[in-house]
């Protein structure tokens, strides 16, 4: 099993985001950029114009969390400025099929994201045009919130169901990601981890990422 880190730009200075990545780049696999549009969740972040001027500073992959009701606006915006990952909330599109065909031939990978509330049954149908399946684990809108154990048995149905198809397909968790969570949510199942508050609000990101990474990868 392959273990990424994905720390989340949201817990950044944002008055300093170039330097932010700067300091984490080495220590991580992705980074996860938080997209809300103030409609689907009561919370406002960026959009494409940032991800593009944020391109320049890094060749880590893009991993877009799109939090809005509309995401098939932002799919050619997001492509132009540089994501390569394109992940929907299922409650937001209850059937993806059309999209996923639109990110795929838009160049980029696919994935539907789970709120904590959603049933593992929502996403299901459609796990096989994922290359990502998130399970949420705080409410999506806001950074520094506490991990919700409950959604532990929901990672460990996305796991069951990927290994049974013999696929590769990745899990990530999302939210109020620790080092004493993250070894919840790996035990459950999850292989990617998105970890906000925990990484870039540290007085040491580098360290706090290399920390996660011991735990993900079993070493912690
Ligand atoms: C919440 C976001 C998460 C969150 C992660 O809406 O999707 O990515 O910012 O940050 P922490 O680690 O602070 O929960
Ligand atoms: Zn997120």
């Amino acid at each position: 099993m392959r273990y990424l880190l994905a720390p989340s730009l949201l817990a950044a200075d944002f008055a300093r985001l170039g330097d932010e990545i700067g300091r984490i780049a080495s220590e991580v696999d992705l980074l996860h950029l938080d997209i809300m549009d103030g409609h689907f969740v009561p919370n406002l972040s960026f959009g494409p114009p940032v991800v593009e001027a944020i391109r320049d500073h890094t060749a880590l992959p893009f991993d877009c969390h799109l939090m809005v009701t509309n995401p098939e606006e932002l799919v050619e915006p997001l492509r132009a400025a540089g994501a390569n990952l394109i992940t929907v909330h299922i409650e937001a599109v209850p059937d993806p099929t059309s999209l996923a065909d639109t990110v795929r031939a838009a160049g980029l990978r696919f994935g539907v994201v789970l709120s904590p509330g959603t049933p593992w049954y929502a996403a299901e149908p459609f796990a096989e045009l994922c290359d990502l399946l998130v399970v949420m684990s705080v409410e999506p809108g806001f950074g520094g919130q506490e991990f919700l154990p409950e959604v532990l048995p929901k990672i460990e149905l996305a796991r069951k169901w990927v290994d049974s198809h013999g696929l590769a397909t990745d899990i990530e968790v999302d939210g109020g990601v620790t080092e004493a969570t993250a070894r919840s949510a790996r035990d459950a199942g999850a292989n990617v981890f998105v970890a906000g508050t925990s990484v870039f609000r540290s007085p040491d990101p580098a360290g706090a990422a290399r920390r996660l990474r011991d735990v993900i990868e079993g070493r912690g």
